[in-house]
């Protein structure tokens, strides 16, 4: 006999199903089985409030959902696939027996399908096995979480500990992590490739870990011997980053992002389509930040500055098309910061005295 743990059974069962006696034979045998949570509803719409009032983890306050499709106020398929929607197992129980409505229930997401009359003992079993599985998974879900979050937090770490060796570079991954990811958005990346450029543009740098100090708060211009130890830090990331089978392709994008369009760049001196696009949006990402900030050896340049910059660079150092996409991103920006002055001081000139 399968076991419930405590924590499902103090959600509730929805039981839909408009035909009261059938409904109270089915709620005597749940109870009968130890469930002590069943609310019992005839229509959709007082269905869909059952399933409402998210607890604190935004799951759905119902543990399972037994749905009669033949109902007075819906079409029952649809009503199971909003359920669905919710995240909430459904157990179909029907008196339609044709196979196409069985292939179309499980088509839009039901756990089980249950023909009445049936064996009642058999559909407690199938309740169980239903609850005991979306419970695995659910537990499965936050664990994996749990951990994408531990492996996250250990990246910023990582990014914090190089910030305080190298104190120019305080917001400067935050800033390349931010306009990475938006022009990887605009480009169609998919979340999970948007997801890990981010954590490029949190790590680009990371490779400086491995120069000296001295170096990498120098006031002023750089020797030539100092501008080759500051040039490693992309093959210092690479190398160090290497062994974390998870960066997948964030690593040669980290690796990558000081190469330049012509091939003039480093370490590899990797030309065009050569160099992964992750690389070519990370580099036009940090050198707009680099324009814009306050340097050791430069002050902050402005926005027009650094768009006209970035386009004088185009094929040389940056990929036209990332620098394109980008400007597009900044530009529409910069209107809207506009538009929203305009309208704050419309409204101030409005406003009755
Ligand atoms: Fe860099």
């Amino acid at each position: 006999m399968t076991e419930i743990p405590a924590d499902i059974r103090e959600r509730p069962i929805i039981l839909v199903e408009d035909d009261r006696s059938s409904a109270a034979v089915l709620r005597k045998v749940l109870e009968r089985s130890g469930f002590e949570r069943i609310e019992v509803t005839g229509t959709a719409a007082e269905a869909m409030k059952h399933l409402v009032g998210t607890g604190r983890t935004g799951e759905s306050r119902a543990a399972l959902v037994i749905l009669d499709i033949s109902l007075p106020d819906r079409d029952g398929l649809e009503v199971l696939r909003d359920i669905v929607r919710l995240n909430v197992p459904v157990i179909v129980y029907t008196d339609r027996e044709d196979k196409q409505v069985v292939r179309e229930c499980f088509e839009s997401g039901a756990e089980e399908v249950f023909v009445k009359p049936g064996d009642l003992e058999v559909l407690i079993i199938k309740v169980k096995q239903v609850l005991v599985k979306d419970n695995m998974q659910r537990t499965l879900l936050r664990t994996t979480r749990r951990n994408q979050k531990l492996f996250l937090n250990i990246l910023q770490v990582m990014a914090k500990t190089l910030e305080a060796k190298d104190s120019y570079t305080r917001f400067h991954s935050e800033n390349v992590a931010k306009y990475s990811r938006q022009i990887a958005r605009r480009m169609g990346f998919s979340e999970n490739e948007i997801e890990l450029i981010q954590i490029a543009g949190i790590l680009h740098d990371f490779g400086k870990i491995g120069v000296a100090e001295r170096i990498l708060n120098k006031p002023g211009r750089l020797s030539e011997e100092e501008l080759q130890a500051v040039q490693k830090h992309p093959a210092i990331a690479g190398a160090i980053l290497d062994p974390i089978e998870e960066l997948g392709d964030v690593i040669n994008w980290i690796k990558y992002h000081h190469e330049n369009f012509d091939g003039s760049g480093y370490p590899d001196g990797l030309k065009g389509d050569e160099i992964p696009l992750g690389a070519r949006i990370l580099q036009v990402a940090d050198a707009y930040d680099a324009i814009t900030s306050r340097r050791p050896y430069s002050t902050a340049r402005s926005q027009d500055e650094a768009i006209s910059e970035m386009i004088k660079c185009c094929d040389t150092q940056f990929d036209r098309n990332v620098v394109s996409v980008f400007v597009e991103i900044l530009e529409e920006e910069q209107r809207k910061r506009a538009e929203r002055k305009e309208a704050l001081a419309r409204s101030k000139g409005q406003r009755p005295q």
